[in-house]
């Protein structure tokens, strides 16, 4: 199974390890350093199979070269997977992650990580014991859900400006799906513009903590906003869901928000503006990057994130433009931009 897969990958490069000690795979994917050294979080789990962790890297990796590339930082796209029998704990856990450190190092800084899928700030401390490619530790300041809410802020006014012709939020129905670490954040930050806030969470007791107003978790789809903020999971836009959906427009930080490719073209077909998510969601990386990686002032920071917000403005334009998705005109920024540094640097 891995050679088929790594036979169909257009990927750089994988380095695949078995770690005897833990009974763990290893898969580092480096899908483009065209833009510059790669980077993407590590992601612990417990795959039905070997091959699963694989395919997750190389797909996850691809999506970080988009992401990247979107946002206009000078990185690459990769990612990491441990795929484990069962989650480590205790010193067995932290003898791991010494040992995943050793490899990261290996690399030279073609592969530059952060935290994904249960691996913490702490985590990362381990990390960053053997490896100096390591970012989002707890030293540094750990979580990107700052950044990741300002830059939904800046997706969100940009999209109301597309849809409605002005970006004031002040009086915009908003209603956010997730009052977690990004979704908490960005309800207060939308309560200070002015907008009118309904907020969702299978924890209520998270949701009632933000002081927006409470819809319950089963009725999002149909509630009625001026826009859907997706914070909480993927694949909330399908077939299915868009139909009943009762707003003009959706921008969250959730990733992978469409089911599936076509779900661009239904948004559209329903005359409701979608942000693309991995360009409304990039305020993360761009954070980690700038500050960690690019030595960033708060400034630039800022800076950095407004980006995501005109960046979003002309993908409007350009998908108007051309009768296109905003989906479709982001795969073809991204493409242009990734053309044009293989073109410079031949990779
Ligand atoms: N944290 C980041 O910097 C970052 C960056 C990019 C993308 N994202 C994505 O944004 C989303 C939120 O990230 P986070 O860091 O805030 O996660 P989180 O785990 O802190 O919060 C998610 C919240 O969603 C709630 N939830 C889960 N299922 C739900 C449902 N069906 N309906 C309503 N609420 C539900 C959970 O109870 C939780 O409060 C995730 O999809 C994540 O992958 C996060």
């Amino acid at each position: 199974m891995f050679e088929d897969l790594l036979r169909d990958w257009s990927g750089e490069e994988a380095v695949i390890r078995y770690d005897a000690e833990s009974g763990a795979w290893m898969f580092v994917c480096i899908d483009s350093t065209a833009l510059g050294p790669s980077g993407g979080g590590t992601r612990l789990r417990v795959y039905p199979s070997p091959s699963d962790g694989l395919a997750d890297a190389m797909r996850l990796s691809g999506a970080m070269t988009r992401k990247f590339a979107a946002a206009d930082i000078p990185r690459g796209g990769g990612k990491a997977v441990l795929a484990v029998p069962e989650l480590p704990t205790g010193d067995a856990r932290r003898r791991l992650l010494l040992r995943y450190g050793d490899l990261v190092a290996s690399l030279g800084g073609t592969y530059r990580t952060a935290g994904d899928m249960n691996i913490s700030p702490a985590d990362l401390d381990v990390v960053a014991e053997r490896c100096q490619w390591v970012y989002g530790t707890t030293g540094r300041g750990g979580n990107s859900a700052r950044g990741t809410a300002i830059g939904t802020l800046h997706a969100i006014r940009a999209t109301v400006e597309h849809a409605f012709g002005s970006p004031d939020l002040a009086g915009k129905r908003v209603l956010v799906q997730g009052a977690g670490a990004v979704g908490a954040d960005l309800v207060r930050l939308l309560q200070a513009e002015g907008a009118e806030v309904l907020v969702s969470d299978v924890d209520e007791a998270r949701a009632a903590a933000t002081g927006a107003t409470l819809v319950a978790a089963a009725d999002v789809i149909g509630a009625d906003c001026d826009l859907y903020a997706p914070c909480a999971v993927g694949g909330t836009l399908t077939a299915e869901t868009i139909p009943l959906l009762r707003c003009r427009a959706v921008a969250g930080c959730a990733n992978n928000q469409l089911g599936a490719p076509e779900d661009a073209d239904r948004l559209q077909a329903a005359g409701i503006l979608y942000a693309p998510d991995y360009v409304a969601n990039a305020g993360g990386i761009i954070q980690l990057t700038g500050l960690e990686d690019l030595g960033w002032s708060e400034d630039e920071l800022q800076a950095g994130l407004a980006r995501i917000g005109e960046t979003l403005r002309t993908l409007f334009r350009t998908a108007s433009a051309e009768g296109i998705t905003p989906a479709a005109a982001a795969e073809l920024l991204v493409a242009e931009r990734v053309a044009a540094a293989q073109a410079h640097t031949g990779r």
